[in-house]
């Protein structure tokens, strides 16, 4: 391994034997047997260990294979780093009192090139075995599904476009081909539902894409994998799969939910102060269509969340608090909980009759 190794040619012949290594007859060898029986182990191991859950999109086959690819291939390099590393710090140490220098070692081309070459070789190999697997997976196909996907703090929403539907759960027809196109309204947060194993990070202004089709009836959930703030851990919903005759009753249901009730036309909206029942279901829809139920306890709601304030019992329960609370939050913290975390852009976001809307809904439920 160093210039003193006779192999290398050295024309004034082998210079005086390290007595640490003396009589050690093939160190070299016995580390590549070594490395060999330890890499098999180690393989057997990272193969037998259960890394992924169910898997519920066609995909996920696929991308555990490459995973498994990737584990063969790693633990070999590892055990190769770590053996010849252990090797020398316990062969090599210096013994107490031994103050000579090491050997004058400049370094060693051959074994360099080979260090270099077969790193490239297997990065480019997997690199470009990951890519056509992925191109593979991305593939265009017909009667694709397109659901619009949008991450803010700390919630996510799902639009279906062809069948103008919102909702906060992602229900997913099984067997059908879907394309999300993932936004963000306001930081990066990264949609990623384990079972389908894709991953895509949204990103401020950009629209990423993730295409595959569930395959599996059951009950999931979407996790934010891109630390996004305090609330990033509570960032989870709802996915379910379902038979395609589910998937369209669903959708009747969200419709008729979302279209205005019978004898209150559009004009009704308007006027919050008149229908004090319909502006409080107003309330309920833009309390959850906002994600407040991620962060707040709300009992109404049935929202647990704890990074916020318990919205059960406002501090000061008045419109004007409520208010100033949802569209400038920094102004007036509840002692306990710190400035900053909850989004400063609601009263952006929010129309003034959703404010209103959410404000009495939040008032009437105060004792
Ligand atoms: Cu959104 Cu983490």
């Amino acid at each position: 391994m160093s210039e003193r190794d006779p192999a290398a040619g050295d024309p004034a012949g082998p210079p005086e034997e390290d007595p640490r290594i003396r009589g050690e007859k093939h160190p070299v060898a016995r580390m590549i047997a070594l490395g060999i029986v330890l890499s098999l182990i180690g393989i057997a191991i990272a193969l037998l260990i259960d890394w992924f859950p169910v898997s519920a999109a066609g995909s996920a086959d696929e991308i555990d294979t490459v995973y498994d690819v990737l584990l063969i291939c790693s633990v070999p390099v590892f055990i190769l780093v770590m053996t010849v590393a252990i090797y020398s710090v316990v062969r090599f140490r210096a013994k107490p009192g031994d103050m000579r220098d090491g050997a004058p070692i400049h370094g060693n081309t051959r074994l360099e090139v080979v260090w270099v070459t077969i790193p490239f070789l297997m990065v480019t190999a997997l690199a470009i075995y990951g890519w056509i697997v992925l191109d593979d997976l991305e593939a265009k196909q017909p009667n694709t599904l397109i659901v619009n996907v949008t991450g803010q703090q700390f919630t996510w929403s799902f639009d279906y476009p062809s069948e103008k539907v919102k909702s906060n759960e992602l229900v997913l027809p099984k067997d059908r081909p879907v394309e999300f196109r993932i936004h963000t309204k306001d930081v990066l947060h990264s949609f990623w539902v384990p079972e389908f194993r894709l991953k895509s990070d949204a990103v401020p202004g950009l629209t990423t894409k993730i295409r595959l089709t569930p395959d599996r009836i059951g009950r999931y959930q979407v996790v934010c994998a891109e630390l996004c703030g305090i609330g990033h851990s509570t960032m989870r919903q709802n996915v379910r799969v379902v038979a395609t005759a589910d998937f369209d009753s669903w959708l009747d249901d969200q419709k008729q939910a979302a279209a205005p009730p019978s004898g209150e036309a559009e004009g009704g909206g308007g006027e919050t102060g008149g229908g004090g029942g319909g502006a409080g279901g107003d309330g309920a829809a833009v309390f959850a269509a906002n994600g407040c139920a991620s962060c707040h306890t709300f009992k109404p709601a049935n929202a647990t969340g704890t990074v916020g304030p318990d919205l059960d019992e406002i501090a000061t329960p008045t419109a004007a608090f409520i208010r100033q609370s949802i569209v400038d939050p920094n102004k007036e913290v509840e002692e306990g909980f710190s400035p900053g975390i909850m989004p400063q852009d609601f009263g952006d976001k929010l129309s003034p009759d959703e404010l209103d809307a959410l404000v009495e809904y939040l008032l009437k439920a105060q004792k």
